[in-house]
């Protein structure tokens, strides 16, 4: 009998030995960032859980809750009958949250960003899209079905050379991610804002790992740079600093509206489950309420970043705040280091092609308010024995 997928074998041992072949393990959570994998137990410097919400009682409290009222899944489409009162709740949340008129909810920030770059341009328009960008972003230009100009990361005076030519498209959309979430650092959206003003284009910003940890309220970097209102559309995560899941993109009721009929992800996807939503719109408000957290997080931040200073070791030039990169070069490297840093205690991600550009493969720290001193000094003297000095 023929075996499907006969080319299948080569191609997964081709990745192995090019030291590109992942593979997956089981997690288990424990409290104050740790987790146990394979029956060790390791500070965990490798999750988006910015701000430790996604252990934080209050929050699987609020689920409980919706859980008993709502039961597990939602049933159904967001539109045929799976919006409960927590999937509004959560919404009007966000809205007051980000200071708009409304917010629409996706099943993923994968599902939002996609969902809405092909909701908002097609086969006459063009998209501007920054070379390091999300794969989401990517993917959503590419399913948009619009022309696609790629651009050297934040690289300004290419993309306006790209805009100058774009005169005769129907509409000019730029999509940039606000913290690039392999490099650490943030997208120039002052300038941005700039070139889409001056070229009659619109500009979407994904957040994903600002909100939360950015800006005074914790609306993130567009907060930060104080552009909110420039930005013509903000797409945000729940999955990250918030603990949770799910997708969303808050604005003007017109947008709101159109995504609702043109977003297809949201359209043709399940809603999130309602214990979801209520364990979110909790996140939300804690974010919103408790800067202190916002304030450790950033604390921890200066403390690593300080101290891999003093050992001279090289975080990636223009890395800002949790997310540190440290560039080795070729995948084994970053292999062998994970392991060795496994062995002390400390879990990080190991980031290799085609996640980031051949030669530039990485250990990818991610650090948390979640995290003690005792954590932090662990990483920082792991990275000490095991990370080369140049
Ligand atoms: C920049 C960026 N955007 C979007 C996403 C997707 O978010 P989610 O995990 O909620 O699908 C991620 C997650 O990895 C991300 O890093």
């Amino acid at each position: 009998m023929r075996t499907p997928f006969p080319w299948m074998p080569a191609e997964l041992n081709a990745l192995t030995d090019a030291g590109l072949r992942r593979g997956q393990r089981a997690v288990r959570p424990l409290p104050s960032g740790a987790c146990e994998i394979d029956g060790q137990r390791l500070w965990n410097f490798a999750s988006n859980d910015y701000l430790g919400l996604a252990a934080d009682p209050r929050l699987a409290e609020a689920a409980k809750v919706a859980l008993s009222e709502a039961g597990v899944g939602a049933r159904a489409s967001a539109l045929v009958t799976g919006r409960t009162e927590w999937h509004a709740r959560l919404e009007e949340t966000l809205a007051r949250f980000e200071g708009q008129e409304a917010a629409i909810l996706f099943p993923t920030g994968y599902a939002a960003n996609v969902g809405t770059i092909a909701a908002l341009i097609e086969d006459e328009d063009v998209v501007f899209c920054d070379r390091l960008n999300h794969a989401s972003l990517i993917d959503g230009c590419r399913l948009s079905g619009a022309k696609l100009r790629v651009f050297r990361h934040s690289e300004l005076e290419t993309l306006e050379r790209e805009l100058q030519k774009a005169g005769g498209f129907r509409r000019r959309l730029i999509v940039t991610d606000a913290v690039f979430s392999m490099d650490g650092d943030v997208a120039p959206l002052r300038e941005l804002c700039d070139l889409a003003e001056r070229f009659d284009a619109e500009l979407l910003v994904d957040d994903a790992h600002g909100t939360g940890v950015f800006g005074e309220h914790g609306r993130g970097v567009c907060e930060h740079l104080n552009v909110e209102n420039r930005v013509a559309i903000r797409v945000g995560t729940l999955s990250k600093a918030a603990g949770t899941l799910g997708g969303f993109v808050a604005g003007p009721q017109t947008l709101i509206d159109w995504l609702w009929n043109k977003a297809r992800p949201q359209v043709f996807s399940t809603a999130l489950p309602p214990a979801i939503c209520a364990a979110a719109a909790t996140a939300i408000e804690i974010i919103q309420d408790e800067p202190e957290l916002r304030a450790k997080l950033w604390r921890n931040c200066e403390f690593v970043r300080r101290e891999l200073a003093r050992s001279k070791i090289d975080v990636w030039p223009n890395s800002v705040g949790p997310i540190i990169p440290i560039v080795l070069g070729n995948p084994d490297m970053v292999i062998t280091a994970q392991r060795k840093l496994e062995k002390r205690g400390c879990l990080v991600a190991a980031i290799r092609p085609p996640t980031v550009p051949q030669g530039t493969s990485r250990l990818r720290i991610s650090l948390s308010a979640a995290h003690d001193q005792a954590a932090l000094q662990n990483l920082v003297d792991a990275l000490r024995e095991v990370v080369p000095i140049p």
